[in-house]
């Protein structure tokens, strides 16, 4: 997709090498969460208690959360290994055939976009996860026979930004579901310092503070940002990363102080401009601007709606009073309403 330094979807430079030190592999040094932490723990133990594997766990939220993360945490906790695939990975019954025959006991299976796995595939997992069994068919029509492999007790962990995409049959066989959250702002500054420390890049409190309120409530977001302001930081500053520099380098990056960037600052005022605020259908937003109905609603607008920028409402998208007053722009009622 874009190169957006804002997008909260993976991009190429989250595979780095860096970024496998920044990720928390441990439960007590995952950031925020509470709710989700606390519970994972107590199901963790008891699951240790009873040496059998842990229930299959749901996590949903939008992407650069902790999901993943929180699946090799999941793992790493109960001392088992993680074996990975993802959804549209996975294309045919032997493909996931392959990947059940390699698990050792209470082993994590962890899918990835779990609500783009193929139907038949789905229903290949459903006796796995219930019965721990593979069933194999032989034969064409007519002649064919089918047999049962056991497999050993495991854990699925499946992860997905759209939950409501998900069949019921596949949501109902999970016993543990999780929503993320976005995170608030304190949190987001400690994971930050926590960057800070494992990339060995010192960064002054205030500007940690102001790192994380341009973060969109998202950790991924947040290490993006530290990553480039510790350039400046590097280039025209003393490496050590200080408010101003934080300031300017994000300046530079034109992301403002509540998070928005240029793209941001484009829709609300496509719509201000040419719509006189909304109500507007999605699709003209979406033809004025020049991007995908999808990639707006995935990626533009869940931000600026959490934020109270943005309204959804029956005959449309409609910028709000907050939205004028950020982007200094007097509010004009508009003649819809
Ligand atoms: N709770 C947390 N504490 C500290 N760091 C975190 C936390 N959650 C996420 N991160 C950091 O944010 C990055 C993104 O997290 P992760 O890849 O787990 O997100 P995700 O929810 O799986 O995203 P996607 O939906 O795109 O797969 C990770 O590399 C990790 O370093
Ligand atoms: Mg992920």
């Amino acid at each position: 997709m874009s190169d957006r330094i804002l997008e909260s979807e993976k991009q190429m430079e989250d595979f780095a090498f860096e970024d496998k030190n920044i990720r928390p592999d441990s439960i007590s040094e995952y950031i925020g969460q509470e709710d989700v932490k606390q519970n994972i723990k107590i199901y963790v133990e008891s699951a240790k208690m009873r040496e059998e594997s842990l229930d299959h766990v749901l996590l949903y939220g939008p992407p650069g959360l902790g999901k993943t993360t929180l699946a090799n945490i999941i793992a790493n906790e109960m001392g088992v290994n993680l074996k990975t695939a993802s959804g549209p990975s996975i294309e045919k019954p032997g493909d996931l055939a392959a990947i059940l025959s390699t698990l050792e006991p209470n082993d994590v299976l962890f899918i990835d976009e779990i609500h783009r796995m193929p139907s038949y595939i789905e229903e290949i997992l459903y006796p796995a996860m219930e019965d721990y069994a593979l069933d194999i068919i032989f034969g064409g029509e007519g002649s064919s026979r089918s047999i049962r492999i056991n497999l050993p007790h495991f854990t699925l962990v499946g992860a997905t930004t759209r939950v409501g995409d998900l069949t019921s049959p596949l949501r109902d066989r999970f016993g543990i579901i999780c929503k993320l959250q976005y995170y608030t702002v304190d949190e987001l500054s400690k994971i930050v310092e926590r960057t800070s420390k494992v990339l060995k890049v010192p960064i002054e409190k205030e500007a940690a503070v102001e790192l994380a309120s341009r973060s969109r409530g998202t950790p991924r977001i947040a290490n993006r940002l530290f990553k480039r302001v510790r350039d400046f930081a590097l280039v025209e500053g003393n490496g050590v990363i200080d408010l101003d520099i934080t300031k300017m380098a994000l300046e530079r990056l034109k992301i403002d102080d509540r998070g928005l960037d240029e793209v941001d600052h484009q829709l609300l005022l496509a719509i201000i401009q040419k719509f006189g605020g909304g109500p507007v259908g999605i699709e003209s937003v979406a033809s004025t601007i020049g991007e995908e109905v999808s990639t707006i609603e995935d990626v533009y607008e869940p931000y600026l709606l959490q934020q109270g920028f943005l309204k959804r409402t029956p005959r449309g998208r409609v910028v709000t009073p907050l939205a004028y007053e950020h982007l200094k722009i007097e509010y004009q009622n508009s003649i819809f309403n």
